[in-house]
């Protein structure tokens, strides 16, 4: 116990309730057994119960003791007496890392589908679409290795409106999946595929063409957010069709957002390359035809104008 004495950070975080409870509650069934935990916890570690490496380092002192006095009845079982855990955080760690490598969106890096709102769309047929695409997506992130087995097992999240909550709903998804199904996700703007496959061009590029096409193909979910807002369409409708036509063999997910129906994805990309891939790969889903950021926007108006203008009663 000294050493959590001597620490002074780490008596200062224990005047905190809910650090004091979390690091209570990790000791005290070992404790009773004679065992201490070495590792000084701090803030680093997500549960506060180890200094952020991720390992817990244990002695168990009842059998130190004892083995000192009987050193022949503890030779080889050193770990025993003294061993080292792994603290939950490292799985915690693995999750945030995978959703900070997938390239989601920060803004939505927490967001969950049971977190999605209903009651911020005003009218309400949109109400009643927001409530069918919550449902259809805790159902897609809870029966996901069912659905894997079927050829069109992707979706394609439309609205004419924007700003009507279909690349948070993509991007809670592909959290969902990452953590229950341990998938791989990439989340791509459609915009951005074609610089990054051009970038590759350049005569000092580090990676080939075929490096980042390998990625788009080979992640077991792709986001593409935004289809067909691109002007720059020959190119770009040759690409993405080269990637869907190869995890279209592979029974891959593929997740898209769109402002456009699939068909009228074909007036987009004229080829109709595009079009009839996704067809086959995705269900459409109908989002909510109301923007829920121009009311944020509006909700935010009115709170700055509170500030600036409103009776401020300590004053
Ligand atoms: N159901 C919802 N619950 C809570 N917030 C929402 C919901 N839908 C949208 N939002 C918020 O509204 C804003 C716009 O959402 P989002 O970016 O997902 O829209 P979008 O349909 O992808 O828009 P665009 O067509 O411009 O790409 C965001 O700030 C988002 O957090
Ligand atoms: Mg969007
Ligand atoms: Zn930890």
């Amino acid at each position: 116990m000294e050493a959590f004495q001597d620490n002074k950070a780490l008596q200062e975080l224990m005047q905190r309730s809910d650090f004091a409870n979390r690091l209570n509650a990790s000791k005290t069934s070992y404790s009773q057994m004679g065992i201490q935990l070495q590792t000084v916890p701090n803030e680093k570690c997500a549960f506060a119960e180890c200094d952020g490496s991720g390992v817990l380092h244990y002695i168990n002192w009842t059998k130190k003791a004892d083995a000192i006095e009987n050193p022949t009845k503890y030779y080889m079982k050193d770990h025993e007496i003294e061993w080292t855990e792994k603290c939950k955080c490292v799985d915690q760690s693995e999750f945030e890392r995978k959703v900070t490598s997938s390239g989601i969106p920060v803004k939505y890096s927490k967001a969950k589908v049971h977190g999605f709102g209903i009651d911020c769309y005003k009218k309400s047929e949109s109400q009643t679409a927001a409530r069918i695409a919550k449902q259809m997506a805790i159902n897609y992130v809870e029966k996901y290795e069912e659905l894997l087995s079927f050829k069109k097992n992707g979706l394609y999240l439309y609205s004419t409106t924007k700003g009507s909550g279909k690349t948070r709903l993509a991007s809670s998804i592909a959290n969902g999946l990452i953590k229950l199904h341990k998938q791989s996700v990439l989340f791509l703007k459609a915009t951005d595929i074609s610089p990054q496959v051009r970038k590759t061009y350049k005569k000092d590029s580090e990676s080939t063409e075929e490096d980042v096409l390998r990625a788009f193909r080979n992640v077991d979910v792709l986001i593409i957010d935004d289809l067909a807002v691109s002007t720059e369409k020959d190119f770009t409708e040759d690409l993405i069709g080269r990637i869907l036509d190869y995890r279209m063999d592979k029974g891959a997910v593929t997740i898209i957002t769109s402002n456009k129906t699939i068909d009228e994805l074909k007036e987009h990309f004229p080829k109709g390359i595009i079009a009839s891939r996704v067809k086959k790969m995705c269900y459409e889903v109908l989002m909510p035809e109301e923007s829920v950021r121009d009311e944020e926007a509006e909700q935010e108006n009115r709170e700055f104008e509170n500030l600036l203008f409103g009776k401020n009663e300590g004053a």
